[in-house]
């Protein structure tokens, strides 16, 4: 099989149902998206999934640099969208208490829950080196792409 794909910020979410098409290894999945995103919306520095595994956030399929490992319920962005089961959009990351910083590069985070029958299974984070990167556009496309991995996936 040979997947062509022009990143094309407009065609995310028809793309991301295109790849999940016909698979449903939840690894497979999240790194075919995170290789999408990342690929698809400019000035991102990072673009992956964390998953939760025995009570913690634990890393998953990413693009960008080498992240800390495991993040708990409530700490940092990540750990406060699952504690609060809902979209964070964080303007300024240094504004947010609490923001772990995996990139020091990073000034703005969209963190987006993997909802799966009322449970939080993970998250897809997307950081930005510019500030305020992450708008209604960006928010909408990755909470489509989160609620598609969760229908098209087996569990992680
Ligand atoms: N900034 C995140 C940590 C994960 S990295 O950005 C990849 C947070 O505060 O939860």
């Amino acid at each position: 099989m040979s997947i062509e794909i022009s990143y094309d910020p407009s065609l995310l979410v028809a793309q991301g149902r295109a790849l999940l098409d016909d698979e449903r290894d939840p690894i497979a999945n999240a790194a075919n998206l995170a290789a999408l995103i990342f690929g698809s919306l400019e000035r991102l520095n990072w673009a992956g999934f964390y998953r939760m595994h025995a009570g913690e956030l634990v890393l998953g399929p990413f693009q960008g640099k080498a992240a800390c490992t495991r993040i708990a319920v409530g700490r940092g962005v990540c750990g406060t969208a699952v504690a609060e089961s809902r979209t964070l959009v964080v303007p300024d990351v240094e504004a947010f208490p609490g923001h772990i910083a995996c990139d020091n590069a990073s000034r703005s985070e969209l963190v987006v829950p993997l909802v799966r029958a009322g449970v939080v299974i993970g998250v897809i984070d997307c950081d930005s080196p510019e500030l305020d990167r992450f708008g209604s556009t960006e928010r909408e496309a990755i909470e489509a792409l989160a609620a598609l991995f969760v229908a098209g996936s087996d569990a992680f």
